[in-house]
């Protein structure tokens, strides 16, 4: 592993990197050169277990051989193909495998290349589905604190994270949010807490306010990952559904992380048994390898736009790379993947070891709260008076330091390993996560 010292680059000033704190990074910076299954390797040759997919988003670990082929297979064969006024065969066969996944209903696919653009379409789309069945009125967004919908205007307007929003200007006009469902009752929780269901009934005052007639959608994570891992409430989401129904409005379900086998299931609503008319996905739906993400709507909103005269383009919204070829090829592969090496089932079958190991934790210093479901886990510590998220943080350099990757937001812990993980890597992980905590200021 020597031959990878030095590898990195001597310069770091010209990338300006992403929700990075850019300074600190660049006087020590921390670079990963390889990844295998479910271990990274960094600059200096050391091996670092994965304990967060990458960024949420590589579920089946790295360098899967399936997908990284697909890829190789299809750049040689059909590199690019004008998304528009144009198709390509794998677009298509990606689009049907999706759709087997989902609940019953949920029919069609509308391809983006990120989480963020997911949001975007699936908020345009509600917008003009109202439109185009001739409930003009209805434009109003509704999002929920502590929910986070990817960085573009809509998503951070419809998104509940203030430092995501106070730089911005006016967002967008048109809309409210209602209350997060993170409360102090439901602390040490293992899978979904018991309080909070009636959190939902907020919903109903804020139609009061807005009036249905004016509200086009209600969107929501069915579970929040990344402002902490926070589970809804049993009967929360039943509830958003009903009164979203009652009230003609769309539910959209933000699936990014929550979509291809986290939570142990294919989907969120399908782990929670609560059928959306939207989901947005990305991250899982090409492992991470390769940009892509998709709008899975409704057979009854896609249908609403299929009128007027056949020569007309029905949506006016796309982008140059929506289905790329090979992010067709690469999702095509991960799902294959997913189902043929049973990783979903994998998810399910360790959850109950994830959970003990993870609740094993209690009573370590500063830890107030530890919540779990499927292969997704929280551990909250208490904040150091006058400095927020820096106790996490600097859990998050001691676990790199020790060989995991983890991931903090405020001053929570955040796991999301991948779906490959066996045993002897929650013990691997939680070991050392539980060496670290010993030894935090
Ligand atoms: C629920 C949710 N929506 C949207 C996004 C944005 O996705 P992307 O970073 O691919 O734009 C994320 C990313 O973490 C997410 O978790």
């Amino acid at each position: 592993m020597s031959d990878r010292t030095n590898v990195a680059p001597n310069d770091l000033g010209a990338f300006w990197m992403p929700f990075t704190a850019n300074r600190q990074f660049k006087k020590n910076p921390r670079m990963f050169v390889a990844a295998d299954g479910m271990y990274y390797t960094t600059a200096e040759g050391r091996r670092v277990l994965d304990g967060t997919s990458g960024l949420w988003c590589c579920n089946a670990g790295h360098n899967q051989p399936r997908i990284v082929e697909a890829i190789a297979k299809q750049v040689s064969e059909l590199d690019y193909a004008p998304a528009f006024q144009m198709g390509h065969p794998k677009a298509f066969e990606l689009a049907n495998r999706l759709v087997e996944m989902t609940p019953e209903g949920m029919d069609h696919v509308f391809y983006t290349n990120s989480g963020s653009e997911a949001v975007e379409t699936a908020l345009k789309i509600a917008i003009a589905y109202h439109r185009a069945r001739g409930e003009g009125t209805r434009t109003r967004l509704i999002g929920r604190e502590r929910g986070y919908h990817g960085v573009n205007f809509g998503g951070i307007s419809v998104g509940g994270i203030g430092p995501n929003r106070k730089a911005f200007g006016t967002l967008l006009n048109g809309v409210d949010h209602m209350p997060h469902t993170h409360i102090p009752e439901n602390a040490f929780t293992r899978g979904q807490p018991e309080h909070g269901a009636e959190i939902a009934d907020e919903l109903e005052k804020i139609v009061a306010l807005g009036d249905a007639s004016n509200i086009a959608a209600v969107i929501v994570e069915p579970m929040a990952g990344s402002t902490g891992v926070l589970l809804p409430p049993k009967g929360y989401l039943d509830r958003l559904r009903a009164i979203t129904k009652k009230h003609g409005i769309l539910l959209i379900f933000d699936e990014v992380i929550t979509g291809f086998g986290r939570l142990g299931s294919s989907f969120g609503a399908t782990h929670y048994g609560v059928t959306p008319d939207m989901m947005t996905t990305a991250k899982g739906l090409t492992n991470g390898v390769i940009p892509m993400g998709a709008v899975i709507a409704s057979a009854e909103i896609h249908d609403a736009f299929m009128d007027g005269p056949e020569n007309m383009i029905e949506l006016f919204h796309g982008y140059t790379y929506s289905g790329n070829p090979i992010a067709s090829a690469a999702g095509l592969a991960t799902l294959e993947t997913y189902k043929e090496d049973g990783l979903f089932e994998n998810a399910r079958d360790l959850a109950g070891y994830w959970e003990d190991a993870l609740h094993g934790l209690r009573g370590l210093p500063h830890v107030i709260d530890i919540r779990n479901e499927g292969l997704i886990g929280a551990v909250e510590l208490t904040p150091i008076e006058g400095a927020p998220t820096k106790r996490a943080f600097q859990a998050f350099l001691d676990a790199y330091d020790a060989g995991i990757l983890i991931r903090t937001t405020g001053d929570i812990i955040a796991l999301s390993p991948p779906l490959i993980m066996n045993k002897s890597h929650i013990d691997e992980l939680i070991g050392k996560l539980a060496d670290v905590l010993k030894n935090l200021d």
